[in-house]
């Protein structure tokens, strides 16, 4: 008889995005008529920058003749694309990060993801709450997390995120192995200091922990002494592995591609406590079972890094942070207090209410969809999250919608 993972009967019922879709669905057709603006999940609505375009264009026309066509590439990226990346991401911002430490994917999501499968499965683990349902639901999956009860998982460390602390939270209280931290945060667009950033990698060093630093929303930073990098912080080329996205940074949610970053000084270790390298197996399991991003993708990333590309992807990102500028204002006007919108496209709202029962009054009495911050975790509940991944009409037509609202 064939079995199931139990696991994964553990998970709460649907994927958080999901379950927001499905409300709106029902929404949507019991109220066709109601136009509805969208500021809940961080899904970019701008087109692609046109350099990315035209990259995309050419190695589309290379594929068409046979002489410059290309079958499958190196599992771990073209070469032109990682060399970029380690310049114009790392190198130039003083963090040594070599082109053959960065792994081109196809998504965060899915890199943040996987990486837990290359640890033991008993690590324990660490995450922040609120946090992004990628890192808990496929630890779930994996079998570190124990049953859930009264909202949180037995096995998992959580380490709360609130507004006392300014959304960085303490070090754990007791030891762990593998902790996500994600700056500038999703969901509450909180920024990390250098200073507190160093806490963390100083805690891993000693710990013989390893990090997992989701860093998909740097592009979106403003303040120059904000760290774009954990590799600005000493010692973490040892304890840490970083996740990029070019999704909110370049438009690139339907077009897929990413990276993640594995110094070759990163460890781990065996029962017997045998230093292992994580880089060989990561590597071993990429190249096991991903055949990287197709040719013409990772074209137009690299074109991102082209003077033209690197001018059209601040506009873009720009463009997004008016909005985010534009949503704290009004919503701090409206008497709200709110974290994020300055150094993220996400602005984090204390609703004053239970964080369904506002993205229901915001859906209906508003026709805004929003995030609600309990989907995050427990530490989300009275609070909601607005994305600024929209047109700046829309945005404002959103505001202007929920001033009457509320
Ligand atoms: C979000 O809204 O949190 C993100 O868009 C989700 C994702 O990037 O997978």
């Amino acid at each position: 008889m064939i079995k199931i993972n139990e696991h994964y009967l553990k998970l709460q019922s649907s994927y958080l995005f999901s379950n927001i879709a499905k409300r709106l669905e029902a929404f949507q057709k019991a109220n066709p008529d109601k136009q509805i603006i969208r500021l809940g999940i961080g899904d970019v609505t701008r087109a692609l920058p046109a350099a990315c375009i035209a990259a995309m264009h050419k190695a589309v026309d290379e594929m068409a003749n046979d002489a410059t066509f290309r079958g499958y590439g190196p599992e771990q990226g073209y070469d032109f694309l990682r060399s970029k990346i380690a310049l114009h991401d790392f190198q130039k911002h003083g963090a040594q990060i070599a082109d053959d430490e960065i792994f081109i994917s196809d998504g965060a999501k899915c890199d943040t993801g996987n990486f837990q499968e290359i640890l033991s499965i008993q690590a324990k683990v660490a995450v922040p709450d609120p946090v992004y349902p990628v890192y808990v639901d496929t630890n779930v999956m994996a079998g570190r997390t124990g049953a859930f009860k009264d909202g949180r998982y037995g096995e998992l460390v959580y380490l709360d995120c609130t507004r006392e602390n300014n959304y960085i939270p303490d070090l754990p209280d007791k030891p762990v192995d593998l902790i996500y931290l994600c700056y500038p945060n999703n969901p509450t667009g909180a920024t990390i200091t250098k200073g507190q950033l160093q806490k963390w990698v100083d805690y891993a060093r000693q710990n013989k922990a390893l990090i997992l630093y989701d860093a998909a929303y740097e592009a979106f930073i403003r303040d120059e002494s904000i760290p774009r990098s954990i590799y600005e912080i000493d010692g973490a080329r040892e304890v840490a592995i970083e996740f990029r996205s070019f999704s909110k940074t370049a438009g690139f949610t339907g077009t897929r591609c990413a990276y993640t970053v594995v110094p070759k000084q990163c460890s781990a270790y065996t029962a017997s406590g045998d230093r292992i390298a994580v880089y060989d197996l990561w590597n071993r399991r990429h190249t096991t079972k991903f055949n990287s991003v197709s040719y013409p993708v990772q074209k137009a990333a690299e074109a991102i890094y082209s003077d033209q590309g690197q001018a059209q992807v601040r506009q873009l990102v720009d463009y997004y942070m008016r909005n985010a500028d534009y949503i704290r204002k009004v919503i701090t006007a409206l008497g709200f207090k709110c974290a994020g919108g300055e150094n993220s496209p996400y602005i984090w709202v204390d609703g004053q209410r239970d964080s369904w029962e506002f993205f229901d009054i915001l859906l209906q009495k508003a026709g805004v969809v929003c995030t609600p911050g309990a989907g995050f975790g427990k530490c989300g509940q009275g609070y909601i999250r607005i994305s600024s991944f929209n047109s700046y009409e829309n945005v404002q037509k959103a505001m202007e919608q929920l001033k009457k609202a509320l």
